[in-house]
């Protein structure tokens, strides 16, 4: 049985922490919250518990985990270099959500890296996960806590819904503030390569390495190509069918098509809908700004999810920088299974 403690996510209670700590110690999975998503945490350096993070996912084992630590001094134990350009990204973004590759140090955990020579490391921001790495007093891997290819968990529900008995431990501290995955960068070659945009935009990025690359990402949106180990084309899927119209009139009329066909559908546009639904299409209306659109996202798949649409039909989004990571998340999301 999966047990759920709530947990305070401004003052984290001891308790709860430190039993967090002990199963992770007895290389036990506990859910935990980030200021992105929740991840599935286990002890990085335990490599049978790692495995039962994939296990769990239901997640090739080749396809690598983040470590999470307290900051640059714990991430440079698990590197065998840190660049410069390292530093002065960690130094901007943490704790926060920027994940950055480096090269894996030789001892390093290699099932966290899926058996190859580079490692993810970030520092998350929440109180809970600081807490919780700083009480196991070593780094914790924690992909997103969902099973493989499917819809990243912004509440504890949702944790429970995708994974249930597979998990020892859920700390709930309430849904989690971004919504949306960090951001990884690759800082292994001579400029650096943004590999999954997320939470922090390229615009800020660019603030502190003007040269950070989206070559990478852009093709992917595009080509649906796969720049790195473990990110697929299809991916961050609610069960649903999902389908990216051009724009709110066409998002609207698909809607109304496939309800006419018989289809239960949701509808995601930004701001207000232009006319009233047609019966059978549950409509969200999600903001027109990016931060806060990223924020209901998933949730809103979620809840659509739940109530058994069978189609979910999204107005597309703006094509500028802030909207790379939505436009990411939708392509993959919409991609065919
Ligand atoms: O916001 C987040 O990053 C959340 C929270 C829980 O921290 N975690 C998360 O983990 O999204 P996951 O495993 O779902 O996604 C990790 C991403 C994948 O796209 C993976 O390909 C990439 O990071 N990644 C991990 N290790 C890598 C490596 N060594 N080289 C290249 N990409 C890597
Ligand atoms: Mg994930």
């Amino acid at each position: 049985m999966t047990r759920v403690l709530v947990i305070d996510p401004h003052a984290p209670d001891a308790g709860a922490v430190n039993e967090a700590a002990r199963v992770l110690r007895g290389g036990g999975l506990v859910a935990l919250p980030t200021e992105t998503v929740y991840g599935l945490a286990a002890c990085a350096l335990d490599e049978s518990a790692v495995g039962r993070v994939f296990l769990a996912k239901g997640r090739p084992s080749s396809h690598p985990l983040i470590a999470h630590v307290l900051g640059e001094e714990d991430a440079q134990g698990l590197a065998r270099s840190w660049p410069d350009r390292a530093h002065r990204l960690a130094a901007a973004f943490w704790p926060g959500p920027l994940t950055l590759v480096v090269d894996r140090a030789s001892g390093g955990p290699i099932a966290v890296s899926g058996g190859g020579d580079s490692i993810a490391v970030r520092a998350p921001a929440h109180p809970v996960a600081r807490a919780v790495i700083r009480a196991l007093g070593q780094p914790v891997a924690a992909p997103s806590a969902n099973r493989y290819q499917g819809l990243s968990p912004t509440t504890a529900s949702h944790v429970l819904r995708e994974l249930g008995d597979s998990v020892e431990l859920v700390l709930d501290a309430g849904p989690c503030e971004a919504g949306i995955e960090s951001t990884v960068v690759d800082v292994r070659g001579s400029q650096p390569c943004l590999l999954r945009p997320g939470a922090i935009d390229l615009r800020a990025l660019r603030a502190v390495m003007a040269d950070v690359s989206r070559g990478e990402a852009a093709a992917l949106i595009r080509d649906q190509l796969r720049p790195s180990p473990g990110m697929q084309a299809r991916h961050y899927s609610p069960r649903a069918i999902l389908r990216v119209a051009r724009d709110r009139d066409s998002a609207e009329a698909l809607a109304a098509s496939l309800s006419a066909e018989g289809e239960y559908v949701g509808l995601l546009v930004r701001g207000p809908l232009s006319k009233p639904a047609s019966p059978r299409v549950e409509s969200r209306q999600l903001a027109q700004d990016p931060k806060a659109f990223a924020h209901s996202l998933f949730a809103t798949l979620h809840d659509l999810d739940a109530l058994g649409v069978n189609a979910i039909v999204v107005e597309d989004v703006p094509g500028e920088d802030e909207w790379l990571a939505v436009a990411d998340r939708l392509t993959r999301a919409a991609c065919p299974r």
